[in-house]
């Protein structure tokens, strides 16, 4: 081969090789030790001084070639890798982010809220009190004689008695202690409402261990069961949005109340259909209670109730299980975002 095919060859191969590594490997070829040009190097030797001058050249300038055609060659291969990492990294900044889906109430606090908003808009004030209560606030001056069946160890979650003063200590059993607490603190006329977590050894489709229940109390001097039922009433048709809300009062009885009713309202939609539940329990303040809160029986009076959130929202939507809403599965919860 001549100096001329040597260099056509190289271009030849380098142009073939798809990649840096095969082009490296195909520079051996040709400007290795034991290469092409190398080979045709040591025929020199066999020429005179003027021929050898001369193809010595020419095999200096072919050597140059080559080196440049390697060099343009690699410098091709790497703008093609380059190119090809472009293409299969690229991002299309153009597109959509993923976004952040927006949280919501969960159904049960939606309703705590709506009841909050409706009884503030008739002047009630609005109060919080603890879940941990003592046994005198939760029973003992609410009227709950000492033998009461609320008190016993199936239906409260007793905890270690208050270290200081000895006092027994349980979680809660419903909303009520907060009438002592709040009348305690505030004269007459007073109307408050208060809404929190309560807690009973129970749970089946309608009742759970951890419930919500909001409680009202109206004290003045002049107030009748006709009052309780129409601000009841009027909370009922508020909340559920609509005027032929249908509740009944039945007799019943609560220690802190005297006379006492609980209030049912008629599942209008889903598998109850029909069906009354319990929404409340309610009633004209007890004189003994109204003792405990350092009152005068014989010139104030009122009413309060306690209600169940988890029932006016299954009531509001339809659902048949309490126990959905402790779940925290967002299928379900989604429905009421
Ligand atoms: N505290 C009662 C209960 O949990 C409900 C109630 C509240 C009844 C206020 C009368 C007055 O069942």
């Amino acid at each position: 081969m001549n100096v001329e095919q040597i260099v056509a060859h190289a271009r030849d191969v380098f142009a073939k090789a798809e990649d840096i590594a095969s082009l490296e490997n195909a520079k051996a070829r040709f400007l290795g030790k034991t290469g092409e040009l190398s080979t045709l190097l040591k025929t020199l030797g066999a020429l005179d001084i003027a021929a050898r001058k001369r193809e010595g050249a020419r095999m200096n300038v072919a050597k140059q070639q080559i080196e440049d055609l390697l060099r343009a060659r690699r410098e091709t291969l790497k703008r093609a890798l380059m190119q090809r990492r472009l293409t299969a990294e690229a991002i299309d900044v153009t597109l959509p982010g993923r976004g952040i889906g927006p949280g919501a109430l969960h159904p049960v606090m939606n309703s705590w809220e709506r009841a909050e908003n409706i009884f503030r808009g008739i002047g009630f004030d609005i109060a919080d009190g603890p879940e941990i209560e003592t046994e005198w606030t939760n029973f003992t001056a609410l009227n709950s004689p000492e033998n009461h069946p609320a008190r016993s160890m199936q239906d409260t979650f007793y905890i270690d008695a208050h270290r200081a003063t000895g006092e027994r200590l349980l979680l809660r059993t419903h909303t009520s202690p907060m009438q002592i607490r709040y009348a305690r603190a505030h004269r007459p006329p007073l109307r408050v409402l208060t809404a929190g977590r309560t807690y009973r050894v129970d749970s089946d489709a309608t009742h759970a261990p951890m419930f919500h229940q909001v409680e009202g109390l109206w004290i003045d001097e002049r107030l009748s069961f006709a009052e309780l039922k129409g601000v009841y009433i009027h909370f009922l048709r508020q909340f559920f949005e609509r005027d032929d809300v249908h509740i009944r009062f039945r007799p019943s009885y609560f220690p802190f109340t005297e006379p006492s009713a609980e209030i049912d309202m008629k599942f209008e939609q889903g598998r109850y259909a029909g069906r009354w539940l319990e929404v409340s329990g309610a009633g004209q303040v007890h004189p003994n209670v109204l003792h405990n809160m350092g009152l005068d029986p014989e010139r104030y009076m009122g009413f309060a109730f306690g209600s169940g959130l988890e029932r006016l929202t299954m009531l509001r939507y339809g659902i048949e299980d309490l126990r959905l809403f402790f779940e925290g599965d967002v299928r379900f919860l989604k429905q009421f975002a």
